[in-house]
């Protein structure tokens, strides 16, 4: 605990004025740190380039040629998933707005991360719409269509603290690396899955710049980052949630074992949390103390609810893949 974090009780919170305060004197601390992991980042990031990854040779006109629905390879749920991997990626303009708005603060490294940021999630839909339209393994006007609709809506997870921000965005980076790599597999298409390699080590980059800034929160301000970490564990949901039928499709994503309960929990979620040994950590206000129990119910109820879902599906006969990681 250092001296300036100021101790809540349960149901305690600061005004929204003081709340400001934390967060913009929170971010000036940080930047120091958010410096020295983007330049970590940027020396082990790789640059790639999405049409190195295409097969262009099965291209064909789509005048002379159009699309009909016996053409794609993949089919079914593999098909659904990418849909909704390339869907997530296209909300990117949605994505940059609120990450500019928490963490664009100034002219120095906050700012040059999440330009950063953006130009490299700009490749995922790139490098996905190129393979789906060249292998026609998906409609390509649904998918525009579809497009349309994702930015029209626009997305909006606005989070009312840079904590809150900071741990959605390290668990949100966590589950897309899980989810578009357990896509690829699914597929039994080695192009897709080579794809989906690739932007995996992006999102995982992203995930550990994220993960690893908010270790340094919970050095500065612990209690409001345990606080802030168990909000945003409750409420999390994927960003492609506001995609139409979003639900039933990822109840068909998630037998497919590509993204499930299990994989959210003991993937995602606990990888995280002990990685910033939530758990053990000591000296924390009432507020946090009464939050990491809520979280250890809220885990437990999960493994729960995983268990039976498990369980309703031996009966089924859909075909399952075993999480990657
Ligand atoms: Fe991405
Ligand atoms: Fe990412």
């Amino acid at each position: 605990m250092t001296a300036q974090e100021r101790r809540f009780e349960p149901g305690e919170a600061p005004d929204a004025a003081e709340a400001l305060a934390m967060d913009e004197a929170l971010l000036t601390e940080l930047e120091p740190e958010a410096g020295r992991l983007y330049d970590r980042h940027a020396r082990v990031a790789q640059e790639w380039f999405p049409h190195e990854f295409i097969p262009y040779r099965l291209g064909r006109d789509f005048d002379k040629e159009p699309w009909t629905p016996d053409q794609p390879r993949l089919t079914g749920v593999a098909q659904t998933a990418f849909e909704i991997g390339l869907l997530t990626e296209d909300n990117l303009p949605s994505y940059h707005r609120l990450i500019h708005g928490m963490f664009g603060k100034g002219d120095g490294a906050w700012i040059n991360w999440v330009g950063r940021w953006t130009a490299e999630e700009g490749r995922h839909a790139i490098v996905l719409r190129d393979y789906l339209t060249v292998t026609r393994n998906i409609d390509p006007i649904l998918i525009e269509r579809g497009r349309m609709a994702q930015l029209q809506q626009g997305y909006d997870h606005d989070s009312p603290s840079t904590l809150r921000g900071l741990a959605y965005v390290a668990f949100q980076e966590l589950a897309t690396r899980i989810a578009h790599r357990n896509t690829g597999r699914y597929s039994n298409d080695p192009v897709a899955d080579k794809i989906m390699v690739r932007i995996a080590a992006d999102e995982n980059l992203h995930m550990v710049f994220y993960r690893d800034i908010l270790g340094a929160a919970l050095q500065i301000q612990p209690s409001a980052a345990v606080r802030a970490i168990v909000e945003e564990v409750l409420a999390f949901e994927m960003p492609g949630a506001g995609i139409p039928n979003f639900v039933r499709k990822a109840t068909q994503i998630a037998k497919a074992g590509i993204y499930d309960l299990r994989v959210h929990r003991d993937e995602v979620l606990m990888p995280i949390l002990k990685h910033w040994r939530i758990f053990e950590l000591e000296g924390l206000d009432g507020a946090a103390e009464e939050a990491r129990k809520r979280l250890v119910e809220h885990l437990e109820k999960l493994d729960v609810a995983a268990k039976k879902f498990e369980e309703r599906l031996v009966a089924s006969n859909v075909p399952r893949i075993a999480s990657a990681g």
